[in-house]
């Protein structure tokens, strides 16, 4: 039984749904699926990865970009109908030196991940990329946990103008890291990974999802041992393993 306990702006768009949930174990990376609403209208659940997971308390942030998550964000408190988590989440790695690289709400999963290697006693190095200022959310909190935090808006609004790609290659250029993180617009990750190419990526992917528990196919990621489903086989996937430019 989950409940909804509060929904709260936290950015232009963007908002902080806290829910109760009986489920405790859960990993960085890995997603819920809520049912919007009682009718077949959306009849899809929708994914949403976890930003946060305290015990009983698992918190989500939703970008509001379309039917669903309006009327995610529209639900008032008490039970909802979401299921999870599910996925294969991020690899977790202890004393190490870590970078990690988020854009726009792909920044969302990155801090349970933060929270998770900060507690393994590794060093998080943390890019923030967004497209404006307004589209940025909590970032104090990722602050909190981050050796060094930078952040990029491709406007300027806030950090350096420019985008976390060349931001990671600046930083890379100059400092040793073992492991990168990424999760974001396609895009940005695919442009990392050709551009961080001799070290190790951690990408997560956005897909469709249609059943999200591996029964549809509808979540297909093209890398270089054949198709893999996102929902069951990621969306956590060795960055390097994907073939980006597949159709
Ligand atoms: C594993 C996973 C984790 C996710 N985590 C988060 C999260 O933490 N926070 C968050 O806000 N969103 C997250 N998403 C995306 C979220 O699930 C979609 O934005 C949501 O399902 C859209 O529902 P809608 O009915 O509002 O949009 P629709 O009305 O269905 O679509 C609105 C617009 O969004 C695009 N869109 C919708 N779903 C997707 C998708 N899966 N991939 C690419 N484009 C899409 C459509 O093309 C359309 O342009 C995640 C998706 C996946 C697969
Ligand atoms: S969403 Fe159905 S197999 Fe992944």
């Amino acid at each position: 039984m989950v409940t909804l306990i509060e929904t709260k702006p936290v950015a232009h768009n963007h908002y902080l749904l806290t829910l109760h949930t009986d489920s405790t174990q859960s990993a960085p990376g890995q997603f819920i699926n809520i049912k919007v609403n009682t009718t077949t209208d959306p009849l899809i659940r929708r994914p949403f990865s976890i930003f946060d997971h305290d015990a009983s308390t698992l918190t989500i942030v939703v970008r509001v970009v379309g039917s669903g998550t309006q009327l995610i964000v529209n639900l008032k408190p008490g039970p909802i109908d979401c299921i999870g988590p599910f996925g294969k989440g991020f690899s977790l790695v202890a004393g190490k030196k870590a970078l990690l690289v988020g854009g726009g709400v792909g920044n969302a999963p990155l801090y349970y991940l933060s929270k998770k290697l900060v507690a393994l006693h590794t060093q998080v190095t943390y890019i923030y990329g967004a497209r404006t200022a307004s589209d940025i959310f909590l970032l104090d909190s990722f602050r909190e946990l981050s050796n060094t935090m930078i952040v990029t808006t491709d406007d300027g609004s806030a950090g350096s103008k420019g985008n976390p790609v060349e931001a990671a290659k600046d930083i890379v250029a100059k400092n040793e890291f073992d492991i990168v993180y990424t999760c974001g617009p396609e895009i940005m990750m695919k442009r990392l990974t050709q551009e961080l190419s001799h070290m190790n990526i951690e990408a997560s992917l956005e897909r469709y999802f249609g059943c999200g528990i591996g029964l549809c196919s509808g979540c297909a990621v093209a890398t270089n041992q054949g198709y893999k489903r996102a929902c069951i086989d990621g969306p956590v996937f060795d960055a390097h393993t994907v073939l980006w430019d597949a159709p």
